[in-house]
């Protein structure tokens, strides 16, 4: 039985959904006891876990063996996958944990995040794997004035970003949680291709039919762009500081380390905007 935690979220969601589609026995972790109920109540395997109280990591943990590890970005996120791993430790259950681009360089405040999570895992004697994804696809659908206004506003990054689709991070996670042959390995995960926001603003274009601009913030508009959709400051300043740490590269390789564990290509730039062109038109 695998444990998924952050099921509610985009990657938890599509990684539950691959592997039920697949026949995988799997249990969702959710904080609220709400979603737990009705999960179950619909013949769904699920159980409560706040990742900020260790009390309820143990018992969420019994009947498992392997957890996918997933944390939200807050200040408290290396605290809480800490809090799995010496749950995981306690009992020898394998963990699969879902870090960042780069995440052992700690370019960034997110970098800085999963590193010390990562470490822990390394030295734990657990078996474990690490998934580092770059930039997400579905950052994209964030923003409404794509829609709205022709138009995407990020703080400013000029150099290309290898984007991958969060399914594509979810059939790795997948993979790695239901075949043998990973413990101890590091994943890089890209999509097919890098591309600047710039050259994604002009796939929009041909593919909506409409003229889409891409808007590079210096710091303090973007900062203030943020706040004002109410986004909290952490999480605001940790975006401004990514950005300065890939604005003229170190996001732009591609991996094939996708298409390796999956045996198909990752979803390129083109076929998200097609696929999730309601979002955008
Ligand atoms: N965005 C990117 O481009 C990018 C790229 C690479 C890696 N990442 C990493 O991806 C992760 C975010 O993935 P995501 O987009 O799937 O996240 P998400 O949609 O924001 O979901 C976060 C999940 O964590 C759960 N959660 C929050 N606090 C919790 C707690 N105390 N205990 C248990 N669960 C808790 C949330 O549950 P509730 O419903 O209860 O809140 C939710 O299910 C981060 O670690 C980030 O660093 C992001």
């Amino acid at each position: 039985m695998i444990l998924v935690t952050g099921a509610s979220g985009n990657v938890g969601t599509a990684l539950l959904a691959r592997l039920y589609a697949d026949g995988v026995a799997a249990k969702a972790a959710y904080r609220d006891p709400r979603t737990t109920a009705q999960v179950i109540k619909s013949g769904g395997l699920a159980v409560t876990l706040d990742l900020a109280r260790p009390d309820t990591l143990g018992p969420a943990l019994d009947g498992i063996e392997a957890v996918f590890l997933l944390g939200a970005t807050s200040p408290a996120q290396t605290t809480h996958e800490l809090n799995m791993v010496e749950a995981a430790r306690a009992v020898g259950v394998r963990v699969v944990k879902l870090s960042v681009w780069r995440a052992d360089e700690g370019l960034s405040p997110i970098a800085r995040l999963h590193r010390p999570v990562e470490q822990s895992l390394v030295t734990s004697g657990l078996p474990w794997t690490i998934l580092r994804p770059n930039f997400y696809l579905q950052n994209f659908l964030r923003q409404p004035s794509i829609r709205e206004a022709g138009e995407f506003s990020v703080p400013l990054i000029n150099a290309p970003i290898s984007f991958i689709d969060i399914d594509d991070v979810a059939g790795v996670a997948a993979r790695v949680l239901t075949d043998e042959g990973h413990d101890g390995s590091i994943y890089d995960l890209t999509g097919p291709k890098a591309l600047t926001y710039a050259e994604a603003a002009e796939v929009f274009s041909e593919i909506l039919g409409k003229p889409v601009r891409y808007v590079g913030l210096p710091d303090d508009e973007a900062r203030a762009a943020m706040l004002s959709r109410n986004m909290p400051e952490f999480y605001v300043d940790a975006l401004i500081r990514v950005a300065r740490a890939y604005c003229d590269g170190g996001a732009e390789t591609v991996t094939s380390t996708v298409s390796d564990l999956i045996g198909r290509a990752p979803l390129g730039f083109a076929d998200f905007v097609r696929q999730n062109r309601n979002s955008f038109d």
